[in-house]
């Protein structure tokens, strides 16, 4: 993570180019809510860096600044937006189709988004089996194309006059790969990129492009994209912050909420079974078993890492965890869940919770991608590089160092979130011990 107590960070000056491979609802959504925010037309609800507060010292001290004054972050003025799509149509007309916003905000919003075209993708159908594009990128070899995307972020940050730049993935989930050999290493990897291996996924030739450049790259989806030792070897030789992955959004926000409640009382946990209906091209990208079960394993995990049930076999030994996405367009982007969970207490007898969630996807996943922004700049200014596990608090499958358990709850991670940024100040960080206050 490469994190160092009370440095020195570059202040943000300049402009920040957040570049996205996949301009689809997520980013559409993002985007445009920046420009609102900007225009005053909107309030950035959602967004950590913007609305989050942090406390200093003791309880009683009272120093409770905005986050954004206690660390340098970019401001919303100063980022511009790029990225790559497998369609041509500008961000006006994909934020229409994407039908997240209100035609009345989009139309008061029109002139910047109607400014921002995708650049041709790179993309193969073998990866994302329920989607065929016209707008793509050609070149000999997938060396050839990350290439072609360097270019293309070079140009970027030159025409706009970026002084920095990020990379957050809000492409289509695509297929479930394990890491195979060409993945072990850079050097095979580079070789395996020459020779078009067909184990290297297009979001892997975005990260290899964006980290061979220094430009920190997280990834929203449940892709493996960086999780392999070869694009993380690059991400420490070119000392570029990566994190991922899976924006946690909805219902597994909720799960890693409810999960640590359980075990936090001793309660015990006989199944959890998570429906949702969706009906975006999220949903039905997903409705094809082999993107699903990229989905699922990122969203199985949770519970399982929570629960420790090899530590609680009597509360959690052998429960049931079973997770549905069914595609049904009418609803669009707004997603409804269902969580039943059967739990049990004292003396063994059983109770259920029930959770319907009806959350609009996108709207929950923008300010996740604002937030990744601008602390994936904060770190790679902070001179943070390689795994930004402080990150976890964002993913539904947090990236660790190898042989390290991910940490899901969703309280801890926020207090790993901010006890990171304190230490970068070389402040005291808070335990809640709260001794001082009696002795
Ligand atoms: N919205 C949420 O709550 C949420 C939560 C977690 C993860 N995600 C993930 O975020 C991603 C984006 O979600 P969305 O709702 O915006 O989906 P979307 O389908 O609206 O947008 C994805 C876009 O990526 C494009 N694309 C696919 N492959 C590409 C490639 N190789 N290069 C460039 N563009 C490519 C598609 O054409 C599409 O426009 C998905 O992977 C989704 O699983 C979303």
């Amino acid at each position: 993570m490469g994190l160092k107590k009370g440095v020195e960070v570059k202040q943000a000056s300049g402009k920040l180019g957040v570049l996205l491979p996949g301009m689809g609802a997520v980013a559409t959504t993002f985007i445009a809510g920046v420009e609102a925010v900007k225009r005053g037309l909107a309030v950035p609800i959602g967004s950590l860096c913007e609305m989050g507060t942090i406390r200093l010292g003791k309880r009683t001290d009272g120093k409770v600044p905005a986050l954004r004054d206690y660390v340098s972050l970019a401001g919303l003025g100063d980022l511009c937006f790029g990225g790559w799509d497998i369609f041509p149509e500008d961000m006006f007309q994909a934020a229409g189709k994407a039908g997240v916003l209100e035609r009345s905000l989009l139309d008061q919003l029109k002139a910047p988004l109607e400014a921002l075209r995708p650049m041709p993708a790179v993309f193969e159908q073998a990866w994302v089996k329920k989607l065929s594009g016209t707008h793509l990128k050609k070149g000999a070899n997938k060396m050839v194309l990350a290439e072609q995307l360097m270019a293309d972020i070079q140009k970027f940050k030159k025409d706009n006059g970026c002084d920095r730049l990020v990379m957050v993935w809000c492409g289509s989930t695509e297929i479930y790969r394990e890491p195979s050999d060409v993945h072990a290493s850079l050097a095979v990897f580079e070789n395996g990129l020459r020779d078009s291996d067909d184990n290297i996924a297009p979001s892997q030739v975005y990260a290899y492009a964006a980290i061979k450049l220094g430009v920190p790259f997280a990834n929203g989806a449940p892709n493996m994209t960086v999780d392999v030792p070869a694009l993380q070897e690059l991400a420490r030789n070119t000392k570029t912050p990566i994190a991922g992955k899976d924006f946690k959004t909805g219902q597994t926000l909720i799960k890693t909420v409810l999960a640590p409640m359980l075990k936090a009382r001793m309660l015990g946990l006989e199944g959890w079974y998570s429906t949702n209906i969706l009906g975006n091209r999220d949903g039905e990208v997903l409705d094809d078993p082999e993107s699903f079960k990229s989905k699922e394993v990122s969203k199985l995990g949770a519970l399982e890492h929570i629960l420790q049930p090899e530590k609680y076999p009597e509360l959690y030994k052998d429960f049931t965890h079973v997770v549905r996405i069914n595609y049904y367009p009418p609803r669009g982007d707004n997603k409804e869940g269902w969580d039943n969970i059967d739990i049990r207490g004292w003396l063994g007898y059983p109770m259920q919770i029930k959770v319907n969630f009806l959350c609009r996807d996108s709207i929950l996943a923008a300010p996740i991608v604002l937030d990744l922004a601008l602390w994936m700049d904060f770190a790679s200014r902070a001179g943070m590089a390689g795994i930004q596990e402080w990150l976890s608090f964002y993913f539904k499958s947090p990236m660790t160092q190898a042989g390290l358990y991910p940490e899901h709850d969703l309280f801890i991670q926020l207090m790993k979130l901010k006890n990171t940024l304190r230490y970068t100040r070389g402040d005291e960080l808070i335990t809640h011990l709260g001794a001082e206050y009696y002795d």
